[in-house]
């Protein structure tokens, strides 16, 4: 569809990441002109300069906001909650936050958003099926294998597509103000069964080794923060991974919901399907520079 261009932007915090390069195409796919807002869009937005934050929003009628990786820092509610100010008195008439689910750390950021006076709506989402061909587990699993402290915990990890196609709805279509959605695939799996299930799809040895929680931070410790995520120190890189593990290991993760089914219509898609179209495209077949 042709992009109405009378219409305000809807403005997408995070454009070029796994969910927003994803979103980006859906919304203008269904008319909805869009401005991506990030240190290398067009339109520049850093969370660590805020005199960059106006300008992205100015005149916006919706904002899709993809946080960094450490939502759960006290300077993430900061931010956020002077995002959702800023938004509100921009006139923004939706502020849709990309948070997770099972990280209770995180959940003041949400606060900082739902108190902001914007008019919001939360996406929870699981872990995304694309930590495996498109951040930081392709590594290791193309390396060969995929140590973590995660045991038997089972996650309903979730295809980034499918949250970025329930985020373009949440933001077009009325009747999601004020709704916080959590985003789970269709199965359960362990992280082990993830690492199997992408073994046989390539036909490569890849094996998944448990690791206790304290080898797992040591090795975070010793390894240092890799480069995507340097506005962390180490300490806070290695507390961050470990909660987030710590969660899937207890078992609080093993439980799916209907939400992308209730948002879009249809089931969500299933890691098998992830698993066969992207060992397709080789990614998993020579180890990334
Ligand atoms: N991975 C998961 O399984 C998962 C699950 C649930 C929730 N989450 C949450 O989702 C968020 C990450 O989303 P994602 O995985 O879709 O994104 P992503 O792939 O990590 O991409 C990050 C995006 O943020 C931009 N960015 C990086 N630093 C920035 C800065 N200082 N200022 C402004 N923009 C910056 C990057 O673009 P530039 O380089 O151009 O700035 C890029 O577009 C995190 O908050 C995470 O906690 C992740």
């Amino acid at each position: 569809m042709t992009e109405n261009l009378t219409e305000r932007p809807i403005v997408v915090l995070g454009g070029l990441g796994k969910v927003g390069r994803r979103l980006v195409p859906a919304l203008r796919d269904g008319g909805h002109p869009v401005r991506v807002a990030s240190r290398s869009s067009e339109q520049h937005f850093d969370w660590h300069d805020t005199a960059t934050w106006a300008p992205a929003l100015e005149g916006a009628r919706a904002v899709y906001v993809v946080y960094l990786q450490n939502l759960f820092s006290p300077e993430a509610a900061v931010r956020l909650r002077s995002l959702g100010e800023l938004a509100r008195s921009l006139g923004v008439e939706r502020v849709v936050l990309q948070s997770a689910r099972g990280w209770p750390e995180a959940y003041p950021a949400e606060v900082a958003v739902r108190s902001s006076g914007a008019p919001w709506t939360i996406l929870r989402p699981a872990w995304f099926f694309q930590n495996f061909s498109e951040a930081l587990l392709v590594h290791p699993l193309v390396a060969g294998e995929v140590r973590l402290p995660t045991g038997d915990g089972r996650e309903a990890f979730v295809d980034a597509q499918d949250v970025a196609e329930a985020a373009a709805r949440v933001l077009t279509e009325d009747g999601h103000t004020g709704r916080l959605y959590e985003l789970t695939g269709p199965r359960l799996l362990t992280f082990g069964d993830a690492v199997a299930e992408i073994a046989a799809g390539t036909g490569h040895d890849f094996r998944f080794t448990p690791q206790s929680a304290e080898e797992f931070a040591a090795e975070m410790r010793a390894a240092g923060v890799p480069e995507p995520y340097m506005y962390m120190d180490t300490e806070e890189f290695a507390r961050m991974e470990s909660s987030l593990f710590a969660q899937v290991h207890s078992g609080a993760n093993g439980y799916l919901t209907d939400a992308v089914e209730r948002i879009l219509g249809r089931a969500p898609r299933d890691f098998a399907a992830y698993v066969r179209e992207t060992a397709a495209t080789g990614v998993w077949d020579k180890q990334p520079s």
